[in-house]
């Protein structure tokens, strides 16, 4: 027989279970609408503010540059090639001005800096998009040569070093944003060469940008580690009122990801290679290696690349901009959460996307 305490305690537990699962849903959505609110908010006097990206001759870069000069933003896009500044010349409105500029040359580099000093005048620099980039030479480590490396990191890495301390001093007048173009292979090292290194460096030096690692003698807050009091880390740029956001887009169709040109030097960094160790991986792997290429980007690349740019134009107008960006539904989906798991996890993922080794 069921008595009537057993019962009565029996209906407190389940409301009582109910009363704070309801509790916690209703703090949930709370906090995700404070969230969205926070989010959505946005600076104000888009039209008084300069933004300066580089690499705008296509892709990204291009369409961002647009889009900004559309909604009344100053922008400054730095071009590779003639070719490209004209064509953008063309699609934009007259306030849109481009320059050219190779990130590599660290001479230009630095009359870019003066160019923009010049349009920007006291008011500063209120964004820069390190944007600029290329993906070949890339494929397995070994077929590499240490030049192949160079030529990818002088463009994604060292080009973003050099511009960025070139426009330092105008950011911080500005207070602005620094917006730097890493990708989903800064996290994971799916394949060789420079270019997931590369990534790498930019969300390193991001980070570093964004925080300084240590101790400041001057910053006034203390925390508590054992016994000791230690200063907290201070936030390099944010003490100047810099923000500093990461982009990390999946894979989308753009120059970069053209499996036509990443092909062609696949072929010729294959053929370079001296006999045995083109036998030691077998005589149709580097057919194999292409076919499998194909077969995961045609799979995985996007062509809306509005999913990059909406990420980059909310770190540049955002009241709030988010540190990290993860741009694209496999970036979201599959690489991000990839990069949290163990090693052996992502390695066996990784290897399973390669054809296998050996003669045939
Ligand atoms: N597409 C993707 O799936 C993907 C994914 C993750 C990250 N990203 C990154 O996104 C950024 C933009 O790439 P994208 O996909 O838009 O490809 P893209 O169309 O090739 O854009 C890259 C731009 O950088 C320019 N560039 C190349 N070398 C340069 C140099 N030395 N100096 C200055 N500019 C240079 C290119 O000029 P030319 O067109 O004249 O060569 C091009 O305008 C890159 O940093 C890339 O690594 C792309």
């Amino acid at each position: 027989m069921v008595s009537t305490e057993g019962v009565t305690s029996c209906v407190l537990e389940a409301v009582l279970s109910h009363l704070l699962l309801s509790c916690a849903l209703l703090f949930a959505a709370v906090a995700a609408i404070c969230w969205y609110i926070r989010d959505s908010r946005t600076v104000d006097g888009l039209g008084r503010k300069c933004v300066f990206i580089t690499g705008c001759d296509s892709g990204f870069g291009n369409l961002l540059a647009r889009r900004l000069d559309r909604k009344g933003v100053r922008v400054i896009a730095a071009c590779l090639t003639e070719e490209g500044a004209a064509a953008l010349a063309a699609a934009a409105s007259p306030a849109l001005r481009t320059l050219l500029l190779d990130v590599t040359d660290s001479r230009r580099v630095a009359r870019a800096a003066q160019v923009v000093r010049a349009e920007v005048g006291e008011r500063g620099l209120w964004g820069l998009v390190n944007n600029a980039g290329r993906a070949v030479p890339i494929g397995p480590t070994e077929w590499m040569q240490k030049e192949d490396f160079d030529r990818v990191l002088d463009v994604n890495l060292v080009g973003v070093i050099d511009v960025t301390l070139r426009l330092l001093p105008l950011l911080k007048r500005a207070r602005g944003r620094v917006v730097n173009v890493a990708s989903v292979l800064g996290r994971l090292s799916l394949v060789g060469g420079g270019y997931c290194l590369s990534k790498w460096g930019v969300e390193a030096f991001s980070d570093s940008l964004r925080y300084q690692a240590g101790c400041s003698r001057v910053h006034p807050r203390i925390c508590l580690t054992g016994c000791r009091l230690l200063p907290l880390p201070r936030r390099d740029m944010h003490h100047f009122g810099i923000k500093v956001s990461i982009i990390e887009p999946g894979f989308f169709k753009t120059a970069v990801t053209r499996l036509d040109l990443i092909e062609a030097d696949l072929k010729r960094l294959w053929t370079r290679l001296p006999a045995h160790v083109r036998d030691s991986y077998g005589a149709t792997y580097c057919d194999d290696y292409i076919k499998s290429q194909e077969f995961s980007m045609n799979l995985l690349c996007s062509s809306d690349l509005s999913k990059v740019t909406g990420c980059m134009e909310h770190a540049l107008t955002a009241r709030f901009p988010r540190t990290r960006y993860g741009a694209g539904w496999d970036a979201k989906l599959l690489w991000i959460p990839l990069s949290y798991l163990p090693s052996f996890v992502s390695d066996r993922f990784t290897s399973a996307l390669l054809p296998s080794y050996g003669h045939k």
